[in-house]
């Protein structure tokens, strides 16, 4: 039931929109995590395997395993003599209680049907003293400028479109309430800015990648009449004029979550 609720799928196009992403917001994240030296870390939803890779890198001997629910996905995941990739799904991790020093997921709870589940399966395989770490989305905190009204339209309805399939684009705002119901008293949250203008180094990467979202959903979003394919592709010609605006701008903020177990 899990793998329909992924509304990105896992088109070649797709995996390297993905990977785009990994490129654009790894370092931030390998920040936040701050993993020390020897620790053993889950990934949950990791996808390609990319930040898996990354975070395998962060400090000495740290060994990742990522547990992923797309067989296409871990095809596509390079390999690191200490990453390891399971099969398997968020809600249902198989490992035994205490298990990691470090569990992190990152845009994934906003795709999973029961991320309070999640959550607590999370908090359940990490060792007591040990950290959990989560970055997600909320899709209302995005901003262009000059406005795209055409685009801001088919992103609400992307965001609908979502839910319809189980998932919630808004996440990020409920990352606090999630770690206090999974039992977790030391919390903290942060932001990860993006913030990008005409001419700055992530700027293009930044406005493909949120058009790459839309694209990931077209065939979804048309077919159940959601949005038509003109209001899409109005949508998303704004914002590929955008990409060559000198006066253009773009600002979203990630919501991340990390608390002590
Ligand atoms: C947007 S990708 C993020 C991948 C990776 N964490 C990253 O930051 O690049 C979300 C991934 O979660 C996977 N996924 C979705 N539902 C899942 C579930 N219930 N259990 C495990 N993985 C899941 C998807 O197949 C997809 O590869």
């Amino acid at each position: 039931m899990s793998k329909d609720i992924y509304i990105h799928g896992t088109e070649p196009s797709e995996q390297e929109r993905l990977a785009g992403l990994n490129r654009m917001t790894n370092a931030a994240f390998i920040r936040f995590l701050d993993v020390p030296a020897g620790a053993h870390v889950l990934e949950v939803g990791s996808g390609l395997g990319l930040l898996a890779f990354d975070v395998a890198n962060a400090a000495h001997d740290v060994m990742v395993v990522g547990v992923e629910i797309s067989a296409a996905q871990i095809a596509k995941a390079p390999a690191h003599k200490r990453v390891t990739f399971k099969q398997g799904d968020a809600h249902t991790l198989d490992f035994p209680d205490g298990a990691f020093d470090i569990v992190y997921a990152r845009y994934l709870l906003e795709h999973v049907a029961d991320p309070a589940h999640v959550v607590r399966e999370m908090r359940r395989v990490t060792k007591p003293g040990g950290r959990v770490g989560v970055c997600e989305n909320d899709v209302s905190l995005i901003r262009f400028d000059p406005p795209c009204p055409a685009f801001d339209r088919a992103w609400d309805l992307f965001a609908r479109f979502q839910a319809t399939l189980g998932g919630d684009g808004l996440i990020g705002r409920r990352l606090h309430r999630l770690f206090r119901q999974a039992g977790f008293t030391d919390i903290e949250l942060s932001v990860q800015p993006e913030v990008h203008w005409y001419g700055s180094p992530g700027y293009v990467a930044w406005v493909h990648n949120i058009i790459g979202n839309l694209e990931s959903a077209r065939k979804g979003l048309v077919a159940t009449g959601i949005i038509s394919q003109t209001e899409l592709d109005a949508g998303v010609a704004e914002l590929e004029r955008l990409k060559t605006d000198r006066t253009g701008s773009a600002v979203f903020v990630w919501n991340r979550a990390k608390a002590t177990r």
